[in-house]
């Protein structure tokens, strides 16, 4: 399929941009241009164009608002130093994509098609890309039903977006270890629902914890496993690893309530390339607690396409605090490794690059 592209009636000036990518926060500045491809039952996907970057006319009626049929996805273009660009791992985001949508009845995207669309977006606004220690120009393709019909089954008409933002640490300034709240009022997910797909309810129904996170000074939740007492899940928006002092990494095994991170699992494949053994199971909060008393867990990591790897520096469970160590050996050598694969410093052994 062609992409039509329909040009930008006042892109913003080097200037503009210039002064956007000189601190470029997250999730806040848009690029000027938004890859689209719609879908209806009868036509299957259609009309992929690039267009201009702004708001869209949706029917009030648009199944989206009312029963939240919608995916996304995230990953990021990182520029290296020749000036060509990169994303990483697109095949597993395309499959991902469409793993979500397959739990939300939504129609999947060819692959080809998937990564068409952010070579289209990202070539319309290579100007966008910001090239500072951690910044990329996050990619956000979504997809979302736009039937206008209030009963209640999978639409017949469907969108699929993408559009592109520049984005430096996600929690904001300088890498620092962040604090996390464990959210004992709500659970994120639980066995048959839709905790293993990307998709808007699930972080809707995030906020309110992450707003007693908030409240206490922390900046991420950390979920729990709904049926196995004080078993840890994930973040708000990222995976958790703990390193021992003996060289296992830990992290909560894929039971279906998780996301499978893209970054996870690059980090599980680097860790094994290092000779350090990967524990994919049940860790509870006793065990890190623990663990962290007895000098056995040394460090505790974040991490995700927005977060890369951000040390955790301390967990807050009520009155009761887990304190950890900061921003250890190991969490900043995967990070460094991690990064210099994306911008092309560190050799891309793996193949996990593609050109945009
Ligand atoms: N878990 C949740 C809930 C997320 O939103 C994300 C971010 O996308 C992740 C984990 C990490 O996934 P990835 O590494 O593919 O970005
Ligand atoms: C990502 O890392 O891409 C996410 O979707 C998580 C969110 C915290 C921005």
């Amino acid at each position: 399929m062609q992409f039509e592209i329909v040009d930008h009636p006042a892109p913003r000036s080097a200037e503009q941009i210039k002064s956007i990518l000189a601190d470029p926060g997250f999730g806040t500045n848009f690029s000027d241009h938004t890859a689209v491809i719609d879908w209806t039952e009868q036509r299957g996907w259609h009309h992929a164009r690039v267009e201009p970057y702004g708001p869209i006319a949706l029917d009030p009626a648009a199944s989206v608002l009312h029963y939240s049929q919608e995916v996304f996805e995230g990953m990021k273009a990182y520029l290296h130093s020749d000036g060509s660009i990169y994303t990483f791992r697109p095949e597993a985001n395309a499959a991902r994509l469409n793993k979500s949508a397959r739990r939300m009845a939504l129609p999947e995207l060819d692959e080809q098609l998937f990564i068409a669309s952010l070579e289209q977006l990202v070539r319309a606004d290579k100007a966008w890309v910001p090239g500072g220690e951690g910044e990329a120009l996050y990619l956000r393709p979504f997809m979302f039903a736009t039937e206008a019909f209030l009963g209640v089954r999978a639409a017949k008409e469907v969108t699929y977006r993408v559009i592109a933002s520049p984005a430096g640490n996600y929690f904001g300034g300088e890498l620092k270890p962040v604090r996390i709240w464990v959210s004992r009022d709500y659970v994120r997910a639980a066995p048959g629902g839709t905790g293993e797909a990307k998709t808007g309810g699930n972080y809707a129904g995030s906020l309110i914890a992450q707003q007693q996170a908030a409240e206490h000074g922390c900046q991420q939740v950390l979920f729990l496993d709904p049926l196995h007492e004080n078993a840890v899940e994930e973040l708000g928006g990222m995976n958790v690893f703990l390193v021992t002092n003996d060289g296992r990494l830990l992290t909560p095994e894929l039971t279906g309530t998780i996301l499978e991170g893209i970054t996870r699992s690059s980090v599980i494949q680097l860790a094994k390339d290092r000779g350090l053994t990967v524990e994919e199971r049940r860790i509870t909060l006793d065990e890190w607690d623990r663990g962290v008393r007895s000098g056995e867990i040394t460090e505790a990591f974040a991490c995700g396409t927005a977060a890369v790897i951000t040390p955790i520096g301390e967990l807050v469970d009520g009155d009761h605090r887990i304190a950890s160590t900061g921003t250890g050996e190991v969490t900043q050598s995967l990070r460094d490794e991690l990064l210099g694969i994306q911008t092309g410093t560190v050799e891309d052994r793996h193949g996990w690059l593609h050109r945009l």
